[in-house]
């Protein structure tokens, strides 16, 4: 979390810097700092409490003109919200800092430096980076040395950027556990925490490694070292999807914009990965098919909604490639004695490919024996990806709302890709198998047709601006779906929701249904339909309000107390990605009806690279 940016450049780099900032503004959004080393050499920095636009309206009222700067964006972790806990961060009058995530052993470094006679202005662990850089700067002959000496002293995740009066057109960047990825330009250079802060200046990024470090230098001069400290290269890859992404265009919310995308990259998702009539197992890597006929068992670990899209997963690949599937969530995996059976694939599914506690579940799961480990993520060059063994990149293109959207169904299209290519050299039915690629193939049509519900949705998002609490119920695997669908609503409209299996209902939750509780249910054309119409009745018959989205064949119709909006008719496989949206929508337009930060909603943001 926190978004860091820094630009060495011919011109004036405040407006650059600002604008990075907005575009990594989803990674957290409660203070915002820029330091630059203005003309005549000296420090200069101007903080603000709140969004990026605060810091903005300051920098009006007193600008910060310099050829050499950074800034960033926070999401606290140490220290509430407040100017003097904002980056960047300094020590004496002639270096700054700016740093995302954690330093773990920053209590005991702060004692160090106190008592040695540094005084603290903050209560960020970053601080100490600061005053170690001003100490070790005084001995190292030059700032990279001396960002070297800190580096050895810090524990946790970092990815910093750093700027010193003596060496005014110098940026050092580094990263252990963070992102940070360089801008090459053309005679300036850049580096940043997501290559979408940079967009407005390069295309061509070189994504720094584990324990990289990085001098950019006039004239676009860029120089990485890695661990070790050695010089080393490191390939410039060009950025693929455009600028775009950082817009809005038309919609008034990126999450609007995003839902609206699904059926272009649903199709991107599947681009080139699918025969005739099977999917391409080679579309996982040239050892996929090896591995996967090994493959005996999957364990999936991912955090918040990529964590529902792996226990969609489990159905799916349990069912069609008969493989006993686990699905955890990372934070608890990690820190468990974890029994690995032979030929036990490991997956892990993330968006940004950097949130922090399934990299340490990837790092954890490396140590105990597996088959190999897959990587379904969104982000290419990121921690995720270059650490896996194999990879199936999701194709969803930069997701900037921060509630995932377009992430999670093109995860689960990925993970349908995945059963198919398990079940291909499992022996799957090759009827089946056909089946479900024809059925895939009409999935980005069938998901435009659902949009066009929106207006239906947003008449009846109406129904939830007054409520306090929300039920989601699904049963197999919509049940991770109706989960899904509860977090949505939480995350983004504040509204209390829960989400249960419908068979679950009478063993407890049932107990809250009331006339104030609406409950809120998937029902495709499956094999569970009749049970769930049961449960929906027992809902009815406590007086419970029924919102169900629902096949168009399955006879569910209008009643007292039951709102129904028919989706098209889905293959059952495939009815988890398709009744995803309307939830989506749903909660979209009940949270802009309660007038909330749809795209960044409080204390929340996009890429969670702190444990
Ligand atoms: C919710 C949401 C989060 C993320 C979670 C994992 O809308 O976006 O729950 O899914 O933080 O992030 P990734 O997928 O980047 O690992």
């Amino acid at each position: 979390m926190c978004g860091i940016v820094g630009a060495v450049a011919e011109r004036n780099v405040q407006g650059i810097l600002l604008e990075g900032l907005k575009r990594l503004e989803y990674r957290g959004y409660d203070s915002a700092g820029m330091a630059v080393l203005d003309l005549q050499g000296h420090l200069q920095r101007g903080r603000a409490l709140g969004k990026v636009a605060a810091l903005e309206e300051r920098l009006t009222r007193e600008p910060l003109p310099g050829r050499c700067g950074i800034a960033h964006t926070r999401w606290a972790t140490h220290g509430r919200p407040s100017e003097q806990n904002a980056h960047p961060h300094q020590s004496g009058e002639r270096l700054a800092v700016v740093h995302n995530g954690i330093i773990e052993n920053h209590e005991a470094l702060r004692r160090e430096l106190e008592a040695e006679g540094y005084v603290f202005t903050s209560e960020t662990d970053t601080e100490v980076i600061a005053h170690l850089l001003e100490r070790e700067s005084r001995q190292a002959g030059d700032l990279l040395a001396a960002v070297r000496r800190v580096l050895d002293r810090l524990d946790g995740a970092y990815a910093l950027g750093v700027i010193h009066a003596e060496e005014p057109d110098v940026v050092i960047g580094a990263r252990k556990g963070s992102p940070l990825i360089v801008g090459v330009g053309i005679d300036e250079a850049f580096v940043a925490s997501d290559p979408l802060a940079l967009l407005q200046v390069t295309d061509r990024f070189i994504y720094l490694q584990e324990g990289d470090a990085v001098r950019l230098s006039a004239g676009g001069r860029i120089e990485v070292f890695d661990a070790t400290g050695l010089p080393v290269e490191r390939e410039i890859q060009v950025f693929e999807h455009g600028d775009g992404a950082a817009s809005k265009g038309d919609y008034r919310h990126f999450m609007l914009k995003e839902i609206h995308e699904q059926p272009m990259v649903i199709a991107a998702a599947l681009e080139g990965r699918l025969g005739e009539r099977s999917a391409l197992v080679e579309s996982f890597g040239p050892e996929a098919e090896a591995l996967f006929r090994q493959a005996s068992q999957v364990h999936i670990v991912a955090c918040g909604t990529s964590y529902h899209a792996g226990m969609v997963a489990r159905y799916w690949l349990e069912r069609y490639a008969g493989i006993p599937v686990q699905v955890e969530v990372a934070s608890e995996y990690r820190y468990r004695q974890v029994v690995v059976p032979e030929g036990t694939l490991f997956v892990t599914l993330s968006q940004s490919g950097e949130t922090a506690d399934t990299l340490a579940a990837l790092r954890f799961a490396r140590e105990r024996g597996y088959l190999a480990s897959l990587a379904i993520c969104n982000v290419p060059g990121s921690s995720l990806v270059r650490e896996s063994d194999l990879t199936l990149m999701t194709q969803a293109g930069p997701e900037i709302g921060v509630a995932s959207t377009k992430a999670f169904t093109t995860q689960l299209t990925a993970l349908m890709l995945l059963t198919l290519a398990l079940g291909r050299v499992k022996g799957l039915d090759e009827r089946v198998q056909a089946d479900l690629v024809t059925a895939l193939r009409g999935l980005p049509g069938l998901v435009a047709r659902v949009l066009e519900l929106d207006p239906e949705i947003e008449a009846l998002s109406m129904a939830f601006a007054e409520k306090h609490h929300a039920l989601f119920l699904g049963r197999g695997a919509l049940f991770p779906i109706a989960l899904e669908g509860a977090l949505k609503l939480k995350e983004i409209s504040y509204i209390h929701a829960e989400a249960y299996p419908a068979g679950e209902l009478k063993h407890g939750p049932l107990a809250l249904v009331d006339s104030e509780m609406p409950v809120i249910s998937v029902a495709p054309n499956d094999e569970l339909l009749d049970k769930l119409k049961s449960n929906l009745q027992e809902v009815r018959a406590r007086g419970g309000e029924l919102f169900v989205f629902a096949d168009e064949g399955v006879g569910l119709e209008e009643a007292d107390g039951i709102r129904v909006i028919h989706l098209p008719h889905v293959h059952e496989a495939l009815a988890p990605i398709l009744y995803t949206l309307p939830l989506q929508l749903l909660s979209y337009h009940v949270a802009v009806l309660k007038g909330t930060d749809v795209d960044q909603p409080r204390n929340l943001a996009k890429s969670v690279t702190v444990e």
